[in-house]
Order: structure tokens, then C-alpha cells, then sequence
């Protein structure tokens, strides 16, 4: 019985551990984990105007809330890509609970991740992260791939940007790669 306390604590001890430590890298990385209201993302990938079948990225994933409801409503491929192993177990324990195909997660660094496929392409990041984000995706992407920055603007894509929706006080920001 005791030993199964310890096990418990040391299970726990070790998430917490794990999660802080990698609140640290996230944040050094490119931005925390920060959960978005349900409403706003069904508006963000209303504007989007995601097609059946297409690709969709969320860069940096995190519980992995757009790629399920891109897949769930609109009936696109979900990827997502996230720094955080919780978050990615998570996402791919529900992913595998869901029995859905058409998802999946990977833990990677977002700026080693191949994006050349996608077709529209979401991210909540910082605002120095979203310039250099980019600068990848000028390089990697098809010309026509749609873009969401939600939150920062990128002001080296001025010329880029079709449109800005604003909910609950935060921006965001669309362009056409
Ligand atoms: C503000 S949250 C956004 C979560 C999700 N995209 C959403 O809108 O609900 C940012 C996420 O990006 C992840 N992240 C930050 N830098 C990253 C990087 N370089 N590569 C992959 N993920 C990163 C963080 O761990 C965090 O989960």
C-alpha cells in the first residue's frame, strides 16, 4: 500500500515537474501554453474558410483545441506540432479515444517541422516569434497557403494581409502566403 502512495506521488511529482520545465521552454521558445475560448477559434476558422480535405497546421498545439475542431466541422487533415510532450500525449490520447485518422501530433520544435503541404496554417505565438515564423513560412510554403496569427501582427506581411478579426479584446491577423 505504501509503495502505491510513493508510486502515485512520484507519478505526479514528475508531471508537475515536467510541465513546469517545459512552461519554461515553451515560453523561451516561442510563447506558453494559453488556452483559447471555443468560441474564438470556431470564428477564427470561420474566416479561414477551411475546405474538406485540406491541410490545416496549428504551430505550437498546445491541447490541440483548432486541430480537433478543424477536423471535427470542417472536415480538413489536423496537424499539429508542439515543444511540450504532456501537451502532445494528451492531444494523441484523445486523438486515439476519438478513433479519427485524419489527426495528428507531433513533438517537435515548430521551426524544424516540415509545413511545405499545409494549405492553411494557425498560430498563437509571441510577437518576435511570429516574424521569424515568417521568414519559414515564405520559404517553405505554397504560394495561396492562408495564414492566422492570432494575437500579434506581422508586420513584415503587411502587404499580405487580407483581413483582421477582433474578439474579446485580442486581434487576429489573416494573410495569403
Ligand atoms: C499560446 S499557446 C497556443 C496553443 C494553441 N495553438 C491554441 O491557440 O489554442 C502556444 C503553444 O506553443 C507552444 N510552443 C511554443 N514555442 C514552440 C516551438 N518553438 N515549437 C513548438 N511549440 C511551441 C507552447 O508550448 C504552447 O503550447
Amino acid at each position: 500500500m505504501e509503495i502505491f502512495i510513493l508510486l502515485i506521488i512520484l507519478v505526479i511529482t514528475t508531471v508537475i515537474f515536467v510541465w513546469t520545465i517545459y512552461m519554461i521552454i515553451g515560453d523561451a521558445a516561442g510563447a506558453p501554453f494559453v488556452t483559447v475560448d471555443d468560441n474564438v477559434l470556431v470564428k477564427i476558422l470561420e474566416q479561414m474558410k477551411l475546405k474538406k480535405g485540406s491541410d490545416f497546421w496549428d504551430l505550437g498545439s498546445g491541447n490541440g483545441k483548432a486541430v480537433f475542431l478543424a477536423v471535427r466541422k470542417y472536415g480538413t487533415f489536423g496537424y499539429g506540432t508542439e515543444i511540450n510532450p504532456l501537451l502532445v500525449l494528451y492531444c494523441r490520447i484523445k486523438a486515439g479515444l476519438s478513433g479519427s485518422k485524419k489527426v495528428k501530433f507531433e513533438m517537435n520544435n515548430l521551426f524544424k517541422t516540415d509545413i511545405s503541404r499545409a494549405d492553411y496554417i494557425y498560430f498563437y505565438l509571441f510577437k518576435g516569434t511570429v516574424e521569424k515564423v515568417s521568414q519559414k513560412l515564405e520559404k517553405e510554403c505554397r504560394p495561396g497557403t492562408m495564414v492566422a496569427s492570432r494575437g500579434f501582427e506581422i508586420f513584415r506581411w503587411k502587404n499580405r494581409l487580407t483581413r483582421i478579426l477582433e474578439t474579446n479584446g485580442w486581434k487576429t491577423y489573416f494573410y495569403k502566403v
